[in-house]
């Protein structure tokens, strides 16, 4: 069973960034995880190709980048060898093409992950499944970090992690939005994979303890 823990960078202090990243790099958490946002998917901006390569240059854990950009296919390339991606995961609302983009990312020897918005039903991905190496779901809506976690991704996370079994997919699910200390365990344990937590770590009193918890 994998229980990985995945800061989000979209709530760490962007005017002391380095420490922040160094802080994720003493932490016992597994990956970072940087929102990409266009300002047309989703509606807000945050970070581009100039930030990501500085996170890039001082992380020492795999990145795990979520774009929340339409048109994802123009800047695949670039994600995976400027940003150095480990894994890339694009929204399944944003691609008209899906197996095409999936395709691309694979190509690029980079893990591929699609997400789902809280709206989009799993069996969407049924078609798709055993192409991928991670399925993030989002538990709010996407574009903003602090917001409440959707109670009806529960319910998903069982029915993702069926699909995955029939398919016999070896996808991970990543749950995202609203992640924290009072649902963490219980989203282990219904089959969750990876948790991104955001303002739950870096709105905390002390960041390292709280991702201490979050592993044990
Ligand atoms: C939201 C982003 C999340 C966000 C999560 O659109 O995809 O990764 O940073 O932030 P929290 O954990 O604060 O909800
Ligand atoms: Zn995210």
């Amino acid at each position: 069973m994998n229980q990985l823990i995945a800061p989000s960078i979209l709530s760490a202090d962007f005017g002391n960034l380095q420490r922040d990243v160094e802080m994720i790099n003493q932490s016992q958490a597994d990956w970072f995880h940087i929102d990409v946002m266009d300002g047309n998917f989703v509606p807000n901006l945050s970070l581009g190709f100039p930030v990501l390569k500085a996170i890039a240059a001082h992380a020492k854990k795999p990145l795990d980048i979520h774009l929340m950009i339409n048109n994802p296919d123009f800047y695949i390339e670039r994600f995976c060898t400027e940003a150095k991606a480990y894994c890339l995961t694009v929204h399944y609302e944003a691609c008209t093409h899906l197996h095409r983009t999936v395709q691309k990312i694979k190509s690029c020897g980079v893990k591929v992950g699609v997400a789902l918005n809280p709206h989009s039903s799993v069996a969407l991905l049924e078609d798709i499944l055993f192409e991928l190496d991670l399925v993030l779901l989002m538990s709010v809506n996407p574009g903003f970090g602090g917001q409440s976690f959707i109670e009806q991704t529960f319910r998903k996370i069982s029915a993702l992690k069926r699909l995955i079994q029939t398919c016999g997919s070896n996808a991970l699910i990543e749950i995202d939005g609203g992640v924290g200390l009072d649902n963490f365990q219980q989203l282990f344990a219904t089959g969750a994979d990876v948790l991104v937590c955001g303002n739950s770590i870096f709105a905390s009193e002390n960041p390292l303890e709280t991702i201490r918890i979050l592993k044990h």
